[in-house]
């Protein structure tokens, strides 16, 4: 895979390219599809004029392999190459995108989908993928600059004004009537927080992160995708042959859109009755924390603006916080895309069960990703959290406090940061040691 300056067209035909970074000249990058439990060897070259690095977002691989510059790995100087090679041990859904200058890289359009499959395919029709991405586009089409706002990074970080569906602006997605689908859903924006209606259609939920759950509806029919969050839904085509129907995103107030339709072509439904057998996932190999014996640890998530009062919160003055940070986690911030020597904020005992209970003590919605592990969400305050769900990236809304829990079984050291990436680059990200 080369990472490359490229055009694409993105806005659509008759409209100017875009000037983008992308992988494989292609925005999204190439939809790499692979086989659970099998080996997976990928050359990164990079042709881009900086340093770039991948991150297999949401694989449990060894620390060698998981592209943050500094920290697990030399960053891949222009015209060098990086061998990624590991097997991913869980099917599912995940992602790649650069650790390097990730505001720019990722902004300007570096990532895309990691499928790994399960070794029996579930019965759906289709499987597609639906790569959601936000750009900040001028009138011309081109990206706009300003990366790393300071203003926009204390605030809910750098938000387009151009949603795209697998690299374009879509008026449509043609469907049958009938059919069964599993959709995957991946959110690769910088910031953008999507809240998904399905007008017509009742989707359900079988996979969060990659990881199945309790197949389920959600709630009030809307599906929440915060930055680097994937959803994988089962939805049935009931709707009628020849009709549109409207896929919503009202995630932000009076800021409502339309990120596409299923557009039904006229043919008869494939099937009379459409199934309504339950489908569910199997499960992968993760192990279970043992909830009596975890250790408990609380990481306050802090900074930024407050409630939209021009001012800075306070509880980023602690000691720790560190040049330029305006995020922090328990007092201590590390800024960019991950460096050599900073200390952990915990060093975990290998193979032992950790609790955390992630308290936002700030104004702002935070996509928490943890590398190298996958852990269950349990509550949100104080509330248990329904349907078995694991993650790798969960989304706390502000003054939220939930708890997650996993086994640090994955040695190396580990980011745990925000993912709108202005946050993470301006301080709400740490590292957790498992030795
Ligand atoms: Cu997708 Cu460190 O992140
Ligand atoms: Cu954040």
């Amino acid at each position: 895979m080369t990472a490359t300056p490229g055009l694409w067209p993105l806005v659509g035909e008759g409209e100017a390219e875009t000037a983008v970074w992308c992988y494989d000249n292609r925005v999204p990058g190439p939809e790499i599809r692979v086989r659970q439990g099998e080996p997976v060897r990928i050359v990164v070259e990079n042709k881009l004029d900086e340093a770039t690095t991948v991150h297999w977002h949401g694989i449990r691989l060894p620390n060698a392999m998981d592209g943050v510059p500094g920290l697990t790995q030399p960053p891949i100087k222009p015209g060098e190459k990086f061998v990624y090679a590991f097997t991913p041990p869980d099917a599912g859904t995940f992602w790649y995108h650069p650790h390097a200058d990730s505001l720019r890289q990722l902004g300007r359009g570096l990532a895309g989908a990691l499928i790994v499959e399960e070794p029996e395919t579930i019965p759906v029709d289709r499987d597609i993928l639906w790569m959601i991405a936000d750009w900040r586009l001028k009138p011309d089409a081109q990206i706009a600059g300003g990366f790393g706002n300071a203003m926009e990074a204390a605030m809910s970080g750098r938000v387009g004004n151009t949603v795209t569906l697998n690299g374009a602006v879509s008026n449509g997605v043609a469907v049958h009537a009938g059919e069964r689908i599993r959709l995957r859903l991946v959110n690769s924006a910088l910031a953008r927080i999507m809240a998904l209606r399905f007008e017509g259609h009742r989707p359900a939920v079988i996979a969060i992160d990659g990881q199945p759950c309790e197949t389920h509806e959600p709630v009030g029919g809307r599906i929440l995708l915060g930055p680097a969050m994937r959803v994988d839904i089962l939805i049935d085509m009931r709707g009628e042959p020849g009709r549109r129907y409207r896929v919503v995103d009202d995630f932000y107030d009076g800021l409502a859109y339309w990120l596409t339709e299923l557009a039904y072509d006229s043919n008869p439904p494939l099937r009379k009755h459409s199934s309504d057998a339950p489908l569910s996932l199997p499960r992968n190999p993760l192990p279970e924390p043992n909830l009596d014996t975890a250790e408990h640890h609380v990481l306050k998530l802090q900074g930024g603006m407050m409630g939209g009062n021009g001012m800075m919160g306070m509880g980023m003055m602690g000691v720790g916080m560190s040049h330029g940070a305006i995020w922090a986690i328990n007092g201590m911030s590390m800024t960019g895309d991950g460096q050599a020597d900073m200390p952990p904020l915990l060093t975990l005992q290998r193979g032992r069960s950790y609790r955390l209970t992630i308290r936002n003590d700030t104004a702002w919605w935070h996509p928490m990703h943890l590398h190298g592990h996958s852990f269950r969400v349990l509550r949100r305050n104080g509330k248990a959290v329904p349907h078995h769900q694991w993650a790798d990236t969960v989304l706390v809304s502000p003054h939220e406090a939930v708890d997650i829990a996993f086994v640090a079984d994955n040695p190396g050291d580990w980011m745990f940061h925000c993912h709108i990436t202005d946050h993470q680059a301006s301080g709400l990200m740490v590292v957790l040691r498992v030795t």
